[in-house]
């Protein structure tokens, strides 16, 4: 079936065979233009969005064979089909090694042509089509992606909700850690995939909250050891409700040890100094302050200053020394205070 688009440029010297060519190709349905010459056909190419030449082999001038490369090279979409006499197939042949799709011979058998022309048309499309698919998949793929990232967000954000209707207090908590421990990370030279997993990991620090009792989150005064052993737990917890969701383990890594302190006095498993990961070392500085300067049931929020004297007071027991000088060098240009 002939498409609106495919246009047939019909190249031979003798007139007759031009015409008889197009009328039944016009009668098919297909657009035809004629050339007399190898040089006339590439005037009408350069012109024209030709989808498929039919090529007489001999022709004064340029021939059919010398014209044939030129046209896969400058126009590699136009399908070509070699026109011969009897006594050619073997230079027709030849053609078809050299990218041509088929070959009909002299005296015509019209059906024939019609049905060679259909066929090398219809594989053209469908060279074109997997072309344009090709192109696109790694398009495709990013997009693909992206858009399971924002829905792996999207699920982080909610699970980060989740925290804060339960527990108003760490209201704006997780998103304030967040961009301290970023400008952090970013202050240590880490990777771009490395900030990443520190932002994400900074919004889902505490998630393990939903698993501690409101009565305990929530209370005023000091925690018996029991319930102090209750609220350790939500590093844990923390990871536990993530596994699903959370492929990278280095994510789950920061949400777990972003309570060890830098003498390894810290939970959950005591880790010490250079063991505790970089990213959970900055996590604990960033959360550490955030929690100083936020208003907690138990106590008022602290001064910044006075937050500050805090960190520089613990640096090298509760937080590690370079973090620390690290975050009071930058904390000014910070606008989490
Ligand atoms: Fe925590």
């Amino acid at each position: 079936m002939a498409e609106e688009e495919d246009v047939i440029l019909v190249v031979d010297d003798e007139e007759g065979v031009r015409k008889v060519l197009c009328n039944k190709l016009s009668e098919e349905g297909y657009q035809c233009q004629e050339a007399e010459s190898g040089y006339q056909a590439l005037e009408r190419l350069a012109g024209n969005k030709i989808a498929l030449v039919l090529l007489d082999i001999k022709m004064p001038g340029k021939s059919g064979v010398e014209l044939l490369p030129e046209i896969k090279e400058l126009y590699p979409d136009t399908a070509v089909i070699m026109v011969t006499a009897l006594d050619d197939s073997r230079l027709a042949i030849k053609c078809m090694r050299q990218g041509a799709y088929d070959y009909i011979t002299k005296p015509f058998d019209l059906d024939e042509l019609t049905l060679s022309v259909g066929r090398a048309l219809e594989k053209r499309r469908l060279d074109l089509e997997n072309r344009d698919y090709q192109q696109h998949l790694e398009q495709r793929v990013e997009e693909q992606a992206r858009r399971i990232r924002e829905a792996f967000v999207n699920s982080i954000t909610a699970l980060a909700n989740a925290l804060e209707a339960k527990d108003n207090y760490t209201s704006g908590h997780s998103i304030g850690v967040t961009k301290l421990a970023v400008a952090l990370a970013e202050e240590f030279h880490m990777s771009d995939d490395e900030i990443e997993k520190i932002r994400l990991a900074g919004l889902l620090h505490d998630i393990g909250k939903i698993g501690v009792k409101e009565a305990i989150l929530n209370k005023p005064g000091k925690l018996t050891e029991e319930e102090y052993q209750h609220v350790k737990a939500h590093c844990d917890v923390g990871v536990h409700i993530l596994d699903p969701v959370v492929e990278d383990g280095e994510i789950l890594m920061l949400v777990r040890h972003h309570h060890e302190r830098y003498d390894g006095a810290g939970y959950p498993r005591g880790l010490r100094g250079d063991k505790i990961p970089l990213g959970a070392r900055i996590m604990a500085v960033a959360d550490a302050y955030n929690a100083m300067i936020s208003e907690r049931p138990y106590r008022k929020a602290l001064s910044p200053e006075d937050a500050c004297a805090e960190l520089e007071r613990c640096k090298g027991t509760q937080f590690c020394p370079i973090v620390v000088d690290t975050f009071l060098r930058i904390r000014r240009n910070l606008t989490a205070d």
